[in-house]
């Protein structure tokens, strides 16, 4: 039939192969607007990982004959050797990777290479990559975390005997192990690593044979193809498998908490490397000077992690806001969930690695420490507890240690500096005892049960984590 003047076939060389139903080539501004390849180019492996899969369960079909599958499988071997190494040429009419694949297979192979989208949709093609790409980069940051974990590890085992205030509200509250405190992240970060888990378990699941949002009109074996690429299970509703990023969003929610974790670190980082604290010093190639102030070390990474921790709870809003109204099945919408998703493990992947590398190196002012836990009223409690163990009640017990506290304030002295005479006239119960009690260490270790700061508990935990990070 003849082409009504003006109209041009769609497929002509530069256009987009939309095919016969367009009279009009894209505009310049839509193209622009719609692409999407500079950033979804980072699935390339997995996109052509899924190609062979779909081409190896369309060939099991029938779809293909053995010929066509080897030589589509070989052409898309070799476009991934092209991106591998960087000689794939983008072309401006590459409106996303799945399309700048099969454009190059094509040239290639031949109009043969219009045979692998046979049975597929975009639609399922891009949850299958993001699947795929999710259950590898997870698996990198999984190990990322390890390493950190390790690195606090090994920094509390390297000053076990350090004592340090503990704090509630930020008021010194009573003596910890300076391990004792890091090994709190420690036990966040495992929690993490769980979420992590958790997540993959769910995503671990093969998209593909939804076509674009019915099914496939094609006898495929998704569970074959499932084999192929390594998935446990299949979706089971086609519109749900080509719409649903929850996946993305509790990775995005996981990839939050993890942030906010390593933000209260840095906070205390920063915090502790102040002229306030001085309880650590930052190693000099982990800060910044001052462009005015000679005297300045200022603690840039961990301002930055913390300061990073936003931008990824951005993106966990700004996946949950892009999904809230979307009606089945897929909506154009869902393109921008990648950039969201990206940015959030890069920046998180990038904060792991940084804290890591600072942990190893930090330097504990083991002086100051040890001033610091001298001051404060840090003993209180165990003046209290050891009232309480010559039997008298634990509010009398808060009511009389109160009142020495109170005095040492008067006086500008610590509790400690009391001598038993005056202790006595606070309580007749006071004996010389007490002054066994009222030491740093026997404080801390007389906090000796599962999860408590004694010696002997923190040591205990470090060898298991230890054991189990090995
Ligand atoms: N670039 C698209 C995305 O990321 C791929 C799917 C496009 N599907 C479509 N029907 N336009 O979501």
């Amino acid at each position: 039939m003849a082409r009504a003047k003006g109209r041009s076939p769609a497929t002509s060389k530069g256009e987009k192969a939309w095919g016969g139903r367009f009279t009009q080539k894209t505009n310049r501004l839509v193209e622009a607007f719609t692409v999407s390849v500079a950033v979804d180019r980072r699935l390339y492996a997995y996109d052509i990982q899924g190609s062979i899969a779909h081409c190896q369960t369309l060939r099991k079909a029938h779809v293909l004959t053995v010929t066509e599958t080897k030589t589509i499988v070989k052409g898309l071997e070799s476009v991934k050797r092209e991106l591998d190494r960087g000689r794939f040429r983008f072309t401006p009419h590459d409106e996303d990777i799945h399309m700048a694949v099969e454009r190059r297979l094509t040239e290639l192979i031949g109009p043969l290479g219009g045979k692998v989208h046979t049975g597929r949709s975009r639609n399922d093609q891009v949850a299958l990559d993001i699947r795929l790409y999710l259950r590898d980069q997870l698996g990198l940051l999984t190990v990322a975390l390890e390493s950190f974990q390790r690195a606090l590890v090994a920094k509390g085992k390297a000053n076990l005997t350090v004592a340090m205030p503990g704090y509630t509200h930020l008021q010194r509250a009573q003596p910890v192990l300076f391990a004792h405190h890091l090994l709190a992240y420690v036990e966040m970060i495992e929690r993490d690593k769980g979420r992590v888990r958790d997540a993959v378990a769910r995503l671990n699941v093969l998209p593909l044979g939804s076509g674009a949002l019915a099914g496939t009109n094609y006898p495929v074996d998704r569970l074959f193809t499932a084999k192929l690429l390594g998935f446990p299970a299949i979706t089971h509703n086609s519109l749900d498998a080509v719409s649903d990023r929850d996946f993305m969003i509790e990775v995005a929610s996981g990839l939050s908490i993890t942030m906010m974790h390593l933000s209260r670190l840095s906070e205390e980082l920063i915090l502790w490397s102040s002229q306030e604290f001085r309880f650590v010093d930052l190693p000099d190639a982990f800060c910044t000077g001052s462009s005015m102030m000679p005297q300045k070390k200022n603690p840039d990474v961990p301002e930055l992690v913390r300061g990073k921790t936003g931008r990824v709870y951005g993106h966990l809003v700004n996946l949950l806001t892009t999904l809230k109204a979307l009606p089945l099945s897929y909506n154009r919408d869902l393109q921008e969930d990648k950039p969201a998703l990206f940015d959030a493990l890069d920046t998180v992947m990038a904060s792991v690695e940084v804290l890591t590398e600072l942990m190893r190196r930090l330097t504990v002012n083991r002086k100051v420490l040890a001033q610091a836990v001298q001051g404060g009223g840090l003993l209180a409690t165990e003046l209290a507890d050891y009232l309480v163990g010559r039997g008298v009640p634990f509010r009398e017990a808060h009511a009389i240690t109160g009142r020495v506290v109170r005095a040492a304030l008067d006086q500008g002295c610590e509790l400690t500096d009391f001598s038993l005479q005056e202790l006595q006239k606070f309580s007749s119960r006071i004996e010389k005892s007490l002054f066994a009690r009222l030491t740093v260490m026997a404080a801390i270790d007389q906090k000796s049960q599962i999860g408590g700061t004694a010696r002997a508990r923190v040591e205990q935990r470090i060898k298991e984590l230890e054991r189990r990070l090995s």
